[in-house]
C-alpha cells in the first residue's frame, strides 16, 4: 500500500508543478501569480478542493504523446470565499500556455455543469495562449462547448472572469458573454486578431497593449469592467464585487447587520449649485446617500456621463444607475446608455434592487450619434428599465428633460417609487431653448428680443423647472430635502422587499441589440 500511496504523491506532486519549476519561474519573472497561487489566494485558506488534477490530454500528434502535464494547463476546483461556496477554473500558462485542448475543455465545462446545478457562482482566471494549436479543431470544440455553457448559464448564477495574462482569437467570447470581466494592467491582454494579423490586414502599427490591454478596454471598448494593477489586486476586487451578489438568480445578496443610525446627511444640501448649467460631481450625492465607503464603481472609466455600480443602503445590497454633470453635462450617448442597459439587466438578473440617480439635459444631438445609432442604442436602456422587475426607485436631483425623463427609471416605465429633490427640473427641455421655440414669434416681435426672451424664458421656468407639475399628476410620489435622502431610500427599499410581479408568458423578449 505505501507503494501506491507513494505513487499517488508522486503523481498529484507534479500535477502541483504545472509546467514546471523554470516556467513558474518565467510567470513570477513577468510579474505573474501561477494558476494555482491565484486559486489559493482568492479562496479561503484550505477552502479549495481540486477536481481533475490527473487529467492529461489525449493528443498523439506532433509528438504530444511524450508531452505530458497532469492537469493539462488548467486548474479546477471548487471552495468559499468568505464562506460562500464558489467553483473555479485558472489556466495555468506553464503548461502549454494554458491553451485550451479538449480536455482542457471538458474540465472547465465539469465545473460549469456543477456550478449550474448546485446554484453558485463560476469564477474563470484567464492566462492562456488561446485554442492548443495541436489540436485542430478538437480545441475549437472545447471552446464551442464552453460558450454554450455561458449562454445556458447566463442569468443563472453569476459569471465572473478575471483575465490575468493573453486572451487572444475566440478565446475572448467566453468572459464577454460572463457578467463582469476584470482585467490585470500591463500583463493581461484581448483581442480577436493580434497585431500581426492588423498589421497585415489593414496596415496598421499598433501593440498588444494598445489594441487590446487593460487601459484600452476599460476606458475605449469597455470590453473590461474593471482593472487593476497587479494580481493581487485583481483577486482582491473579485471579492469586492462577489460580496454584492446573490449565489444564483433564486436567492437575494446577503443582507448585512446594519443599524439605523448616521440617516440624515446635511452634506447633500450643498451639493446641487445654484447656477442650474454648472456642473457637480454625481459621486457626491451618491456619497451622501449609501453606507460609507460602500461604492464598488462599475466601469469607471468608461462613458464617464453615467455612473453604475453596486453600494450598500442599510446593509442592502444596490445598483445605481446615475448620470454625471461632470461629463457631458451627463447626457444619455451611445456608450453610456450600453453601459447603463447590460447593469440594469444584470442587477435585474440577480434580484439587486435599483438606485436611479438622475440628472439629465437629454439625448446628445449631432451625426456622430445619430449615424452611431442612438435610436436604438438608447432604446436599450430604455428597454432594459422597463423590464426590470426588482425593486426600482428614483430620485430626481436636477435635470430631467425630454426623452431622457422617460428613460430614466420614470414611474411610467414602471418604477416603484419617484422621488424628486426641491431643485428638480422636469420638463420637455431646458427653459431657455424652449422659451425660443414657443415664443419666437414674440421674442422676434419685440423691441428687444434679448429682454423678451429672458422674460419668457423666466415664464417657462416658473412654469416647468421645477418638480411640482410632475408631483400634482402622481409622476413624483414625494419632493423631498436632499438631506433626508438616504432615510427615504432605506425605508423605500425595505417596502419593497416582498415586491413581486407576474409577467405575460413568452419565449423571451427581444431587446433592441
Ligand atoms: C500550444 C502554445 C500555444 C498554443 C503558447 N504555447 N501558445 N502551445 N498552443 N496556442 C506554448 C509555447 O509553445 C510555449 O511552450 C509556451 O506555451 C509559452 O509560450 P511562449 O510563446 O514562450 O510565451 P510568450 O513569449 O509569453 O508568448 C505568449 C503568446 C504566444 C503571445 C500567447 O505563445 C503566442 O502567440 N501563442 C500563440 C497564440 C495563438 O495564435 N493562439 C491561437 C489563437 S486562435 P514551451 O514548451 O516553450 O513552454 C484561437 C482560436 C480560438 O485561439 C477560437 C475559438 C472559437
Amino acid at each position: 500500500m505505501d507503494f501506491k500511496i507513494n505513487d499517488l504523491n508522486d503523481k498529484l506532486s507534479k500535477a502541483y508543478l504545472g509546467g514546471g519549476q523554470s516556467r513558474i519561474d518565467k510567470q513570477h519573472a513577468k510579474k505573474k501569480l501561477t494558476a494555482r497561487e491565484r486559486v489559493n489566494y482568492l479562496l479561503d485558506e484550505g477552502s479549495f478542493e481540486e477536481i481533475g488534477a490527473l487529467v492529461t490530454h489525449r493528443t498523439k500528434d506532433f509528438g504530444m504523446e511524450s508531452q505530458q502535464f497532469y492537469g493539462d494547463g488548467v486548474v479546477t476546483g471548487y471552495g468559499t470565499i468568505n464562506g460562500r461556496l464558489v467553483y473555479i477554473f485558472a489556466q495555468d500558462f506553464t503548461v502549454f500556455g494554458g491553451s485550451l485542448s479538449e480536455t482542457h475543455a471538458e474540465k472547465i465545462c465539469k465545473v460549469m455543469d456543477l456550478a449550474v446545478k448546485v446554484g453558485a457562482p463560476i469564477i474563470g482566471l484567464n492566462d492562456s495562449g488561446g485554442a492548443r494549436i495541436q489540436e485542430g479543431v478538437r480545441s475549437l470544440g472545447g471552446y464551442a462547448d464552453i460558450f454554450y455553457r455561458n449562454v445556458q448559464t447566463s442569468g443563472v448564477i453569476p459569471q465572473i472572469s478575471a483575465i490575468m495574462g493573453p486572451c487572444a482569437g475566440g478565446a475572448v467570447y467566453s468572459p464577454a458573454m460572463t457578467d463582469f470581466t476584470l482585467m490585470v494592467e500591463d500583463t493581461s491582454y484581448m483581442f480577436v486578431t493580434g497585431p500581426n494579423v492588423v498589421k497585415t490586414v489593414t496596415n496598421e502599427e499598433v501593440t498588444s497593449e494598445e489594441l487590446g490591454g487593460a487601459s484600452t478596454h476599460s476606458t475605449k471598448s469597455g470590453v473590461a469592467h474593471k482593472t487593476s494593477a497587479n494580481d493581487i489586486e485583481c483577486l482582491e476586487d473579485l471579492k469586492t464585487l462577489l460580496s454584492f451578489l446573490p449565489q444564483n438568480n433564486t436567492e437575494a445578496p446577503a443582507l448585512l447587520p446594519f443599524q439605523l443610525e448616521d440617516e440624515i446627511r446635511d452634506s447633500l444640501s450643498n451639493v446641487i449649485p445654484d447656477n442650474a448649467n454648472k456642473p457637480y460631481d454625481m459621486h457626491d450625492v451618491i456619497g451622501g446617500i449609501i453606507d460609507r465607503g460602500s461604492f464598488y464603481e462599475i466601469h469607471k472609466n468608461h462613458a464617464e456621463n453615467i455612473i453604475v455600480g453596486f453600494a450598500r443602503l442599510g446593509g442592502r445590497s444596490i445598483g445605481i444607475v446615475a448620470n454625471q454633470p461632470m461629463f457631458l453635462a451627463g447626457v444619455l450617448d451611445v456608450n453610456s446608455s450600453k453601459k447603463a442597459a447590460r447593469f440594469v439587466r444584470f442587477c435585474d438578473c440577480f434580484n439587486i434592487p435599483l438606485l436611479v440617480l438622475e440628472d439629465v439635459p437629454g439625448f446628445l444631438p449631432g451625426t456622430d450619434q445619430e449615424w452611431n445609432g442612438i435610436i436604438v442604442h438608447g432604446a436599450k436602456l430604455l428597454y432594459a428599465l422597463s423590464e426590470a422587475t426588482v425593486p426600482r426607485v428614483t430620485v430626481i436631483t436636477r435635470k430631467a428633460y425630454g426623452g431622457a425623463y422617460d428613460v430614466m427609471n420614470s414611474k411610467h416605465i414602471g418604477a416603484d417609487m419617484n422621488f424628486a429633490w426641491p431643485s428638480a427640473e422636469i420638463a420637455v427641455m431646458g427653459a431657455k431653448g424652449a422659451a425660443e421655440i414657443i415664443f419666437k414669434k414674440e421674442i422676434n416681435a419685440a423691441d428687444n428680443k434679448e429682454a423678451k426672451w429672458k422674460e419668457k424664458e423666466a415664464e417657462y421656468a416658473d412654469l416647468f423647472a421645477n418638480p411640482y407639475s410632475a408631483a400634482e399628476r402622481g409622476f413624483i410620489d414625494e419632493v423631498i430635502l436632499p438631506k433626508n435622502t438616504r432615510r427615504k431610500l432605506i425605508k423605500a427599499f425595505s417596502m419593497l422587499e416582498d415586491k413581486k410581479v407576474e409577467r405575460p408568458k413568452r419565449k423571451h423578449g427581444n431587446i433592441p441589440l
